[in-house]
């Protein structure tokens, strides 16, 4: 960061915090949608300088980075993950200017930025993709993404018979009859990383960011990108055979792809700090997600495990006990997320029945079913969702909170049809049901007023009327708010957050859980029902209300040894 930034920093541990290469190792990371945070302009979309507007927020929640989903031109085919352009802002949402404006505002304030950057696909408005259509069929603008003659006597069908992420086909056929491959919708083809222009792309578009100041990036769908297409392409049945984990299925999590990783590492450490790297890599084993995770790699990756796990103490503590000697073994740090676009809000997940080990996509079956008041336990919900964000706050590692948590949101479950926009609701996809719009809703930063002060407009997905009582302004001072909640607990834990290690207590109890942390910090939550004894030492914090030294079900307290 540029030393004129720097000095006006009010405190110097500031300054160390933004200057030490491994800031990130235990960061806690808050994600911005961008098209739903705050609207400036007034014209139902965030934008960049509705971010700018609202760092003050950001920094009186305490959080040491923000991660800002997609906000690069795109027709929104998947809500901004169809990138038409990796080196730009949408005019939609602002420009270069605002971008770098925005940064400053951040690092001045003692906060990180991490951008999402998309490169399993781009989008069909690309311009290197209207070039392959303009071209003919074996060209080099044609080699950069994945095209394939069709099968049958005219070549009208598919190269194979493959589903795309979202329903429906993987391949789509263009004019002259030749098919594309798209893992995600038509309007994301897939790039080509057999091709080293594409390489080279990637390189220039992680540099662009890097010299604007950027901090770090988030990978999405790391573990795609390499792909074995021999001549003859397997069938799906085929496909869906063979072992995933074995560095060798054809489409996804091939050893290769680590070499691409290994080239961003380069261009990562030529900047001081160095750029990090967190890769979004749903792979089923702690130890192929290692991988990812490597120094020599993108050196942080999601875990995934307790997001799709349910308010459990023993599902917690293995989860935990695995993750943290997987990043002992790798030299990253873990990280930990119950929320983010893709999924239905950790608040309501925990306000239906527990899973149990059904492997679904946790609360999609509940927005298909209109969302029924009546099954959800929303207090219960938010409850739990409490006790397990200040355990997870407590932990050693990376914490990444997404939009709207911190104000104790659950799914929005009634969006018309007509007002949706998530393609998996457009093309049927099963495990996403409805689609993911119902934590995409635009925050609401009033309890009154044209879209609860998100802008001066209606926003572009519909609030409903309950996000009024969940408002930044009726939650600032309300001492058991949830906002305050977060407030406390990320302040605390800057402040006590030391080395990388944890002690569990032995509390005698599976819906127990209880460690320590160097410096005497110790958390502890109750999952099940009646009450439970502290430990010694001076209560911090908790997720709710205490009765004298009894710590009540659904509840986390910090204690002080
Ligand atoms: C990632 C994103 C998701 C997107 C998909 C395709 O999983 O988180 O929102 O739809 O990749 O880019
Ligand atoms: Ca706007």
């Amino acid at each position: 960061m540029s030393t004129d930034l720097t000095s006006s920093l009010p405190a110097g541990d500031v300054v160390d915090r933004m200057d030490d290469p491994d800031w990130w190792r235990q960061a806690a990371v808050y994600q911005i949608y961008p098209r739903s945070f705050a609207d400036a302009n007034g014209d139902g979309i965030g934008d960049l300088k509705g971010i700018t507007s609202k760092v003050p927020s950001l920094s009186a929640l305490g959080v040491d980075a923000v991660w800002l989903s997609p906000f690069y031109p795109s027709a929104l085919a998947d809500g901004g993950y169809d990138v038409d352009d990796y080196r730009d802002v949408d005019p939609k949402i602002g420009t270069l200017a605002d971008f770098d404006e925005m940064t400053a505002a951040l690092h001045a304030a003692g906060i990180k930025v991490i951008v999402d950057i998309v490169p399993n696909h781009s989008s069909d408005r690309h311009e290197w993709f209207k070039r392959a259509l303009a071209a003919p069929k074996g060209s080099p603008e044609r080699d950069r993404y994945i095209f394939r003659d069709g099968l049958g006597e005219n070549g009208d069908l598919p190269p194979s018979d493959w589903t795309a992420a979202f329903g429906g086909p993987a391949w789509s056929r263009v004019e002259d009859g030749q098919w594309y491959l798209h893992l995600f919708t038509p309007e994301q083809p897939d790039w080509n990383w057999d091709n080293p222009e594409v390489r080279a792309d990637f390189l220039k578009t992680l540099r662009f960011w890097s010299d604007r100041g950027v901090d770090g990036f988030r990978v999405d769908v790391a573990n795609l990108l390499v792909k074995d297409l021999p001549e003859v392409l397997p069938s799906k049945a085929e496909l869906d055979s063979m072992d995933r984990d074995s560095g060798d299925y054809p489409l996804a999590d091939r050893d290769e792809v680590h070499e691409i990783y290994a080239d961003w590492r380069r261009v990562f450490n030529e900047y001081d700090p160095p750029r990090t790297a967190v890769a979004e890599a749903w792979v089923d084993s702690p130890a192929r997600r290692a991988k990812y995770a490597s120094p020599e790699g993108l050196g942080q990756a999601f875990n995934f495990d307790l997001l799709q796990a349910d308010f459990s103490g023993p599902q917690f503590h293995r989860i935990i006990t695995e993750n943290l000697e997987q990043s002992r073994n790798t030299g990253s740090s873990s990280t930990w997320v119950f929320s983010n676009h893709d999924v239905t809000r950790h608040a309501t997940r925990y306000g239906l029945p527990p899973l149990n080990g059904r492997k679904v996509k946790q609360g999609v079956e509940w927005v298909a079913a209109g969302g029924p008041e009546d099954e959800l336990d929303r207090a219960g919900g938010l409850r739990r969702a409490r006790a397990a964000t200040l355990l997870m706050l407590a932990l050693p590692g990376s914490s990444y909170l997404y939009q709207g948590e911190e104000l104790g949101l659950h799914e929005v479950a009634d969006i018309p049809a007509d007002r949706r926009q998530d393609p998996s609701f457009f093309r049927g996809a099963e495990y996403d049901g409805l689609g993911r719009d119902g934590c995409r809703v635009p925050i609401p930063w009033t309890s009154s007023g044209t879209s609860f002060g998100f802008g001066d407009s209606d926003a572009h997905l519909p609030q409903p009327q309950w996000f009024a009582d969940h408002s930044e302004q009726s939650q600032d001072g309300a001492a058991d708010s949830t906002l305050e909640l977060y407030r406390a607990a990320l302040g605390l834990r800057r402040e006590l957050q030391a080395g990388e290690s944890l002690e569990w207590l032995e509390t005698g109890r599976e819906d127990v859980l209880a460690f320590r942390r160097p410096n005497g910090w110790v958390s502890i939550t109750k999952f099940g029902g009646d009450d439970v004894e502290l430990p010694d030492g001076d209560v911090l914090i908790a997720s709710a209300e205490l009765d004298g030294r009894s710590l009540p079900g659904a509840t986390t307290a910090w204690l002080k040894q």
